[in-house]
């Protein structure tokens, strides 16, 4: 049998890396002077592949690489063997060996998991970096803050961890009602207030997300840890903008069929579109096992820079859209079903829209049997 090289389907993700270094470039001139940046690129950087995401944020300058599992953080070893990396969440105590082993920062929530991988160092010249996690508010991961400080002084002094920063994390900071977000702010001060009195110094504070660096300075401190925005998408309708940031990934497909209906003809599974008069459609090779929403008559792609409205129920590996006013459409034409084609945008939100979720779910959904093609490596 040949050799297979690439994937030669017709349906693919196209990422812009010219476009993603413009957005790094335009969000660290936006930086206060001093401001550091983890590079959040857990889930493939959101579905854009971490290895060439974390590429460019270390050339801008990222201070760490931060993903969420341990397998994450070994494929980003593999790929650089010296850069920082941030493991967020919980660890089990298999996982807290290969922190150990590889030079990995692991969050660390409460003092059994201090002291846990306290235990496992043997040679105090390895010391891991740990950041303690103060639950402000979001009730998931971290100690609870009105009782953080004794935990902190303990830690601090425990000779096996190099205690390097502290961090909590926002539950809402990209909405207009900023209330909660000061709520936790003013929770995570307070710690912050109770170290300096005990004298503990540590080189990290931080707190923000994209929508509290976007929205929100005076929650700055040290560092932000921002994901979605440097992939040009801003985490909510409302949150302050940067002039020429722009999303850095488009899915597309080429027209695997054309047919004619006549009137009273179904399409797809479930019956659910019937034609009223003679159309035209076309069949797109990309369904809801490739991450697009399951949808029945809702939704739209783009071709020749129009909107072709999303007919019948799509299928795991098929959608089939409306072309009847689109006269010029051929066989195997560029459908766009995210992304920019002439005048015309279908963005991140509103594939979101179409089942009720957000962006985030959208951009981390989109399976993995699409290829992703980098433009300008
Ligand atoms: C702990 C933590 N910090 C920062 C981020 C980055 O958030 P965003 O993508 O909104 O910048 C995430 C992402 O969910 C996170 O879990």
């Amino acid at each position: 049998m040949p050799e297979i090289k690439n994937s030669f389907r017709p349906a693919w993700i196209e990422i812009n890396l010219t476009q993603l270094r413009k957005n790094f470039e335009l969000i660290t001139r936006n930086m206060p002077a001093g401001l550091k940046f983890i590079s959040v690129i857990k889930d493939q950087a959101y579905g854009h592949g971490a290895i060439e995401v974390a590429k460019i944020a270390l050339e801008f300058g990222a201070t760490y690489l931060a993903v969420a599992t341990i397998d994450e953080a070994l494929e980003l070893r593999k790929n650089f063997s010296t850069a920082p990396i941030m493991i967020f969440g919980e660890r089990t105590e298999e996982e807290l060996r290969l922190v150990l082993d590889y030079d990995f920062t692991c969050c660390i929530n409460d003092i059994q998991k201090a002291n846990m991988l306290a235990n496992l160092v043997t040679d105090l010249n390895k010391r891991p970096t740990i950041h303690i996690k103060i639950n402000t508010g979001m009730n998931r991961y971290g100690m609870r803050f009105e009782n953080a400080i004794e935990v902190i002084e303990h830690i601090s002094k425990m000779k096996q961890l190099n205690l390097e920063g502290v961090m909590s994390h926002f539950a809402m900071s990209d909405e207009l009602d900023k209330s909660f977000a000061l709520t936790q702010l003013e929770r995570f001060q307070k710690v912050l207030d109770e170290m300096k009195h005990k004298n503990i110094k540590i080189t990290y504070r931080h707190i923000c997300n994209s929508g509290g660096f976007l929205d929100l300075p005076q929650t700055h401190f040290d560092m932000a840890r921002i994901g979605i925005l440097p992939l040009g998408i801003y985490p909510s309708k409302v949150c302050r903008r940067i002039s020429g940031l722009q999303p850095i990934m488009s899915v597309k497909c080429k027209i695997a069929a054309i047919c004619d209906l006549e009137i009273g003809d179904y399409v797809g599974y479930g019956m659910h579109y019937k034609a009223e008069s003679p159309r035209r459609i076309a069949v797109l090779p990309i369904g809801y096992g490739d991450g697009y929403p399951r949808v029945r008559n809702k939704g739209s792609v783009l071709i020749h820079g129009q909107r072709a409205p999303i007919i019948g129920g799509n299928a795991m590996d098929a959608t089939i859209v409306y072309i009847t006013d689109i006269l010029q459409t051929e066989l195997w034409d560029e459908a766009i079903l995210m992304g920019k084609q002439e005048n015309e945008e279908i963005d991140v939100h509103e594939i979101a829209q179409l089942q009720n979720s957000v962006s985030y779910d959208i951009l981390t959904g989109w399976s993995s049997r699409l290829p992703r093609v980098y433009k300008n490596k």
